[in-house]
């Protein structure tokens, strides 16, 4: 069974590569740069594919001799389309490390496509959002009739290049949330509350998390807010850019921003990697009142992504794919998460009153 990682020598698919390299299935890595995957190639000793997502031939061919494609080029506005579409129509299951609510509408909206060509497309496989999906669905088991879902994510640490460079393309457009089943933009920094990551209260901002977008198709719940504990100074300038919007989203500033935001991240190092840790929050609450309340700990973020993105294309490969659009705790289930070393659920709803 093969695997190809595209966008394999970005900061997160070099993640994988590596991780795939030592722990297997072993993968052929792709991306667009030839000689930055060479590179990459002859050090983890590993077969490679260089072609352009618009080279529509290439990508055909390499995507037609894969079984599953884990994509990791973004921002994914820009790049899931051909892939998806390439993956349609070779019968090839797709998974993908994406955060944008827009992407996971989009792949949602293929479903009976890939129904029909018995392929699974799952994307969201990394720390945003098989942690917070799987909290979800562990709520909504808890709390059958929930009506109102808010979750809260607390990285330590610092963004790589891509994901800093996906923020800024989307800085300019508010926030949003799920609100009677439907996604409604908001203005950035909408809401702001206290939530207990573990280590007592914490302020945390409603952020447009990958959740708005996969967490209703999960659990159904209608309503959901999705937050994050941000860095110093953040917050006010969240506030600040709703009334820059229209600039920030004009091409050459977006352009400069995320040039910009490229160029001054450089994503967690390894002694990072292997000592930060990942937080995640949730509550589920029922229109009469009730409520169920947990939460998680796990690794630093991107080294997680390495591994849930991996895990889950290891199993698609060993026969655990279904058709059509899938989100990870949709089909695998809420304990999932608990399948990675280091990751520890705490259910909260019986706690002391009071605690958030
Ligand atoms: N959901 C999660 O938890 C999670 C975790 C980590 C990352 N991410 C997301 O994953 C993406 C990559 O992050 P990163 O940190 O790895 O960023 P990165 O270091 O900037 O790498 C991005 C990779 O994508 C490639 N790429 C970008 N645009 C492309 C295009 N139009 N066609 C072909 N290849 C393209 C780049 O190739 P070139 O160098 O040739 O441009 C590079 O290989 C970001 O969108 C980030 O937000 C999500």
């Amino acid at each position: 069974m093969s695997l190809l990682i595209y966008g394999a020598y970005g900061y997160t698919g070099r993640l994988v590569a590596r991780r795939a390299a030592e722990h297997g299935p072993e993968p052929i890595l792709a991306g667009r740069d030839a000689q930055k995957l060479g590179t990459l190639a002859r050090e983890l000793e590993l077969p490679h594919r260089a072609f352009a997502l618009e080279d529509g031939t290439a990508l055909r061919e390499a995507v037609s001799e894969a079984d599953l494609v884990l994509h990791c080029a973004g921002p994914f506005a820009r790049t899931a389309h051909p892939m998806v579409e390439a993956c349609l129509r070779a019968g090839t299951h797709y998974l993908d490390i994406t955060g944008e609510i827009e992407v996971f509408e989009y792949v949602a909206s293929q479903d009976a496509r890939a129904t029909e060509a018995g392929v699974m497309l799952m994307p969201g496989v990394g720390f945003d959002v098989v942690p917070t999906d799987c909290l979800a669905a562990y709520l909504k088991e808890k709390q059958p009739d929930a009506q109102y879902l808010e979750l809260a994510v607390f990285m330590k640490g610092n963004l790589s290049g891509g994901t800093a460079a996906t923020a800024a393309m989307n800085a300019g457009r508010g926030s949003a949330i799920r609100k009677s089943g439907r996604i409604t933009h908001t203005p950035a920094a909408w809401r702001t509350r206290q939530v207990d990551f573990g280590r007592g209260a914490t302020k945390v901002v409603s952020i447009p998390w990958g959740d708005v977008a996969t967490a209703w198709h999960t659990t159904g719940i209608p309503n959901i807010i999705t937050y994050a504990k941000l860095p110093r100074g953040a917050e006010h300038l969240m506030k600040a850019a709703r009334y820059a919007g229209p600039l920030l989203r004009t091409r050459p500033v977006r352009r400069f921003l995320e040039a910009f935001a490229r160029e001054s991240a450089e994503g967690p190092d390894a002694a990072m990697r292997e000592t930060g840790r990942s937080f995640v929050w949730g509550r589920a609450r029922t229109a009469g009142g009730g409520a169920a309340t947990a939460r998680l700990s796990g690794p630093e973020a991107y080294a997680l992504t390495a591994r849930t993105a991996l895990g889950t294309a290891e199993r698609a490969l060993n026969g655990s794919a279904a058709t059509g659009f899938q989100t990870p705790a949709g089909h695998f289930g809420a304990d999932y998460i608990l399948d990675f070393e280091g990751v520890r659920r705490e259910d909260l709803s019986q706690a002391k009153r009071g605690s958030s």
